[in-house]
C-alpha cells in the first residue's frame, strides 16, 4: 500500500517535471509536440495505477470487515467484490448502509482516474506567451563625432553601397589639397540633410521620422522594446520674453527687433518670425574675389574672418493666439476683434543639447519621449544692441575670441558647422510671417508670407500658430535631430550598445502547475487518508486479506452453503433470484453445527471461517489461531510420520 503511494506521488512529480521542463519551450516539430503530449499523459495514467492500487488494496482489506460486522445479501456480497468494476453498487442500499467506508473507498478508485487521466494533463496547454528579456544590443544612435573628423576628399564607405553623407557642404581655399594654409571653409546644409529635414516639416506628424523597419532594427527582430539612449547634439532653447500687448521691458534689454505691437490685435500679425539676425554670410567673398564655377576658391589670400563663425542667430519670434475670450462692447478693440488674441515673443537660442530619448517601440506604432539638457550657446557671441533698442549689425558680435574659425581648432569648427547646417536647415522653415484680416468688418482671413511655416506642425487650424509655439519649437527641432537616424547612410548617424528591454510573442506549451496540483494534491491527500485508514484496519484485524479466487474457494468451505446453492453450481446467469437475496454473513462457523468436522480433522478448539447464514457463525476474534496454513502443514507432516 505505502509503496503503492509513493509510486503515485514519484509519478506525479515525474508529470510535474516533465510539464515544468516544457514550459515556454517553442517546439517547432508537431510529431515531438504530440509525443510530449503522449508521455505526460502516460505518467498520468501510471499516477492513476498507483494511487487506485493504493485504495484498491484498502478496499479489499476493510471488505472482509464489512462482511464479518453484517448479515449481507448474496448481491451486496457479490457487489462489494466488484465494486471497483461495477458501479451499480453506488445504488444499492443495503452495501451503502453496511458497508460506508468500503462504498466511499470504491467511489474514490472510480474518481481517481477522473482527476488524474481526465484533468491532470489540462495543466499543460498550448498557447502564447510574452517573452521578455533584458540584453545589450546595437541600436542606432546620433553621434557628430564622425562630422568632427571628416574630410570630404576621403569618403567613407557605407555597408548599404555607397558613401556616407555629411550633413553638410564646404567651400575651401584651394584646389591643391597641398596647398599650404589651405582650409575648407562651411557653405550650406547638404542635399541628405534638406531632404530628411523636409520630409519631417511636411509629415505634419507629431513625431520623428524613422525608419519603416525602424523596430526591427532597434529590437534586433520582430519585437517590442523600450530603450533609453543619449547624444549630444543641437537644440533650440525658447524662452518667452514678452506675454501681453504692454510686456516691453525684457524686450527692450535683449534688443529684440520688434515689439507686441505689431502683433495682432494693435498690429497685423498673428506670426511674425526674424530669425536672420548674424547668420553666416553666403557668399563669404564678393563674386569678383573667387573663381567662377563651384568650390568657391578665393583669387587671392583669403581674409582672416573667411569661414567664421561670428554669431548663431537668435530666433526672435513673436506670435499671437486665439484666447476665446470675447471682447466688451465698450473696449477699442470691439471695433475690429471679436475675440481677445493675446501677443507672445520668445527668443530661441541655438544650443549644444545633451538629448536622453526614451524609445518605445510596440508594434504597428512607436513612442519617443526626448528629454534635453542644454549644455552652452553654440556660438556664443552677443550683438551690441543699437540706440533704437534692435541689435547693431554694422558692429561686429562680441566677443571675438568667442569666434570660431576654419583656421583654428578645425574639429571644433566642424562640429560647429555640422551644428549651424542643421540649424540654418529649421530656420527656413520658421522664416516669414502671417498677417490676419480682423473678423470685423470681416471677412477675416490669414495671409501668409511665408514659404514653409504654415505647411509645419507648428500651425494650427486656419493658418494660425499654435498656442504653445515655445515647446513646439523645441520639441519640432528636437524631432528633426532624431530624424536623422531616419537616413542611416548620415555620417551623424552611428550605432552604440545600450541595454534592451524587449518582449514578443512565443507559441509554446504553457504549464500552470497550480492545476495539476489542484488535480493531485486531493488525491494524495485522500489516498493518505485510506493508507492510514487501511493499516489502521490491519492492524485491528490483526492479519492482510485479499480478494483472489482461492480466498473465495477457502471461505465458502460451508456445507450450508451445498444447501442453499444446490442447481446454481454452474456459474450462470441471472443467478436465481432468492438466492442472491439469502443473507450471508463470515464468521467462524458455530462449534456445535462444526463439530464433527472438528472432530474429524482432530484438531479441538481451533475454529473454521467460512461465509455461513448469520445464526451459524461467531465473530472472529484477533490473535486465535484459527485452521491455517501452518497447522495444515504440520499436520501433514505429522501424517507422514505416521506412515
Ligand atoms: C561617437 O563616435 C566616436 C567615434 O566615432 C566614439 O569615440 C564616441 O564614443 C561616440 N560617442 C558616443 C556618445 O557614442
Ligand atoms: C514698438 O515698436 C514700434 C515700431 O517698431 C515703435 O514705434 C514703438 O515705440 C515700440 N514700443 C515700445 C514700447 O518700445
Ligand atoms: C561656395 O562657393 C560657391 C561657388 O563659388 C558660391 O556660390 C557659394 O556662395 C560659396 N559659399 C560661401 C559660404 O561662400
Ligand atoms: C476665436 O475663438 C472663438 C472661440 O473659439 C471663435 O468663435 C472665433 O471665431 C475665433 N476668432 C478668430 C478670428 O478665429
Ligand atoms: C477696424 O474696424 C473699423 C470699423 O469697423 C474699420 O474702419 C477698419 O478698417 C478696421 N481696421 C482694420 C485693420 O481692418
Ligand atoms: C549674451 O546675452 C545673453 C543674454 O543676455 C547672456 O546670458 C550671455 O551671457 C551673453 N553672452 C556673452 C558671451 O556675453
Ligand atoms: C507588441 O505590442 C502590441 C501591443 O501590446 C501587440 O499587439 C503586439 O502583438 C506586440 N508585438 C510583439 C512582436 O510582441
Amino acid at each position: 500500500m505505502v509503496f503503492s503511494l509513493l509510486m503515485g506521488v514519484v509519478f506525479a512529480l515525474c508529470q510535474h517535471f516533465l510539464y515544468r521542463w516544457l514550459h515556454h519551450q517553442n517546439v517547432k516539430d508537431e510529431d515531438k509536440k504530440f509525443r510530449y503530449v503522449l508521455y505526460g499523459r502516460a505518467l498520468a495514467y501510471c499516477a492513476k495505477v498507483a494511487f487506485g492500487g493504493c485504495a484498491v488494496l484498502v478496499l479489499r482489506q476493510r471488505i472482509w470487515r464489512a462482511f464479518r460486522d453484517r448479515a449481507l445479501s448474496v448481491l451486496s456480497i457479490d457487489q462489494l467484490f466488484g465494486a471497483t468494476e461495477d458501479p451499480t453498487i453506488f445504488g444499492n442500499w443495503e452495501a451503502i448502509s453496511s458497508a460506508p467506508f468500503v462504498v466511499a473507498i470504491a467511489m474514490v478508485v472510480w474518481l481517481i482516474p477522473i482527476a488524474t487521466i481526465i484533468f491532470s494533463p489540462g495543466a499543460l496547454t498550448f498557447g502564447n506567451y510574452e517573452d521578455r528579456q533584458s540584453l545589450e544590443l546595437m541600436v542606432p544612435t546620433v553621434n557628430f563625432t564622425a562630422e568632427t573628423n571628416k574630410n570630404w576628399r576621403k569618403p567613407v564607405g557605407f555597408v548599404g553601397g555607397g558613401n556616407k553623407r555629411s550633413v553638410m557642404y564646404y567651400n575651401t581655399t584651394s584646389r591643391d589639397p597641398t596647398a599650404p594654409g589651405l582650409f575648407d571653409y562651411y557653405d550650406q546644409p547638404s542635399a541628405e540633410l534638406k531632404r530628411t529635414a523636409l520630409l519631417l516639416a511636411y509629415n505634419g506628424m507629431n513625431h520623428p521620422n524613422i525608419r519603416q523597419d525602424g523596430r526591427q532594427g532597434a529590437c534586433g527582430g520582430s519585437f517590442n522594446c523600450t530603450y533609453e539612449q543619449t547624444f549630444v547634439a543641437p537644440g533650440y532653447q525658447c524662452t518667452e520674453i514678452a506675454k501681453g500687448v504692454n510686456d516691453m521691458g525684457r524686450l527692450k534689454d535683449l534688443g529684440a527687433p520688434f515689439n507686441t505691437s505689431e502683433l495682432v490685435p494693435t498690429g497685423r500679425y498673428v506670426y511674425k518670425a526674424e530669425v536672420d539676425f548674424g547668420a553666416y554670410a553666403r557668399p563669404q567673398l564678393p563674386e569678383d574675389q573667387v573663381e567662377k564655377g563651384p568650390g568657391g576658391y578665393p583669387l587671392d589670400t583669403p581674409p582672416e574672418d573667411l569661414g567664421v563663425f561670428k554669431s548663431e542667430p537668435v530666433l526672435w519670434i513673436g506670435h499671437s493666439y486665439n484666447t476665446s475670450e470675447t471682447i466688451k462692447a465698450d473696449d477699442p478693440l470691439a471695433s475690429n476683434w471679436t475675440h481677445r488674441y493675446e501677443p507672445r515673443i520668445i527668443r530661441c537660442v541655438h544650443m549644444e543639447t545633451e538629448y536622453k530619448v526614451m524609445w518605445d517601440w510596440k508594434e504597428p506604432f512607436f513612442h519617443s519621449m526626448a528629454t534635453r539638457k542644454y549644455l552652452h550657446p553654440i556660438i556664443d557671441t552677443n550683438h551690441t544692441i543699437g540706440e533704437d533698442g534692435k541689435p547693431d549689425l554694422t558692429v561686429p558680435p562680441g566677443p571675438k575670441e568667442n569666434y570660431i574659425s576654419p583656421r583654428g581648432d578645425v574639429s571644433l569648427y566642424k562640429k560647429t558647422a555640422a551644428y549651424y547646417a542643421l540649424g540654418e536647415m529649421f530656420r527656413t522653415f520658421l522664416r516669414g510671417r502671417v498677417e490676419m484680416e480682423p473678423p470685423l468688418p470681416g471677412p477675416g482671413y490669414a495671409v501668409v508670407q511665408s514659404d514653409h511655416f504654415t505647411n509645419t506642425r507648428l500651425v494650427g487650424k486656419s493658418s494660425e500658430p499654435k498656442r504653445n509655439l515655445s515647446e513646439e519649437i523645441e520639441s519640432f527641432y528636437a524631432d528633426m535631430v532624431i530624424s536623422l537616424l531616419s537616413a542611416p547612410e548620415m555620417l551623424t548617424v552611428d550605432n552604440e550598445r545600450v541595454m534592451v528591454n524587449r518582449s514578443n510573442f512565443k507559441s509554446s506549451f504553457v504549464y500552470v502547475p497550480q492545476r495539476l496540483w489542484q488535480c493531485y494534491a486531493p488525491v494524495i491527500f485522500i489516498t493518505l487518508l485510506i493508507l492510514a485508514f487501511g493499516a489502521l484496519t490491519i492492524w485491528e484485524d490483526g492479519t492482510t486479506f485479499s480478494t483472489g479466487f482461492s480466498r473465495i474457494l477457502v471461505t465458502t468451505r460451508n456445507t450450508t452453503l451445498d444447501d442453499i446453492s444446490r442447481g446454481a453450481c454452474l456459474g450462470n446467469d441471472p443467478f436465481p433470484i432468492e438466492l442472491m437475496h439469502t443473507k450471508l454473513k463470515f464468521g467462524v462457523l458455530n462449534e456445535h453445527t462444526d463439530v464433527e468436522y472438528q472432530n474429524g480433522d482432530g484438531y479441538q478448539g481451533v475454529g473454521h471461517c467460512a461465509f455461513g447464514v448469520a445464526s451459524e457463525v461467531g465473530p472472529i476474534r484477533r490473535g486465535i489461531p484459527y485452521a491455517g496454513l501452518q497447522r495444515r502443514s504440520k499436520r501433514q507432516k505429522v501424517e507422514k510420520y505416521e506412515d
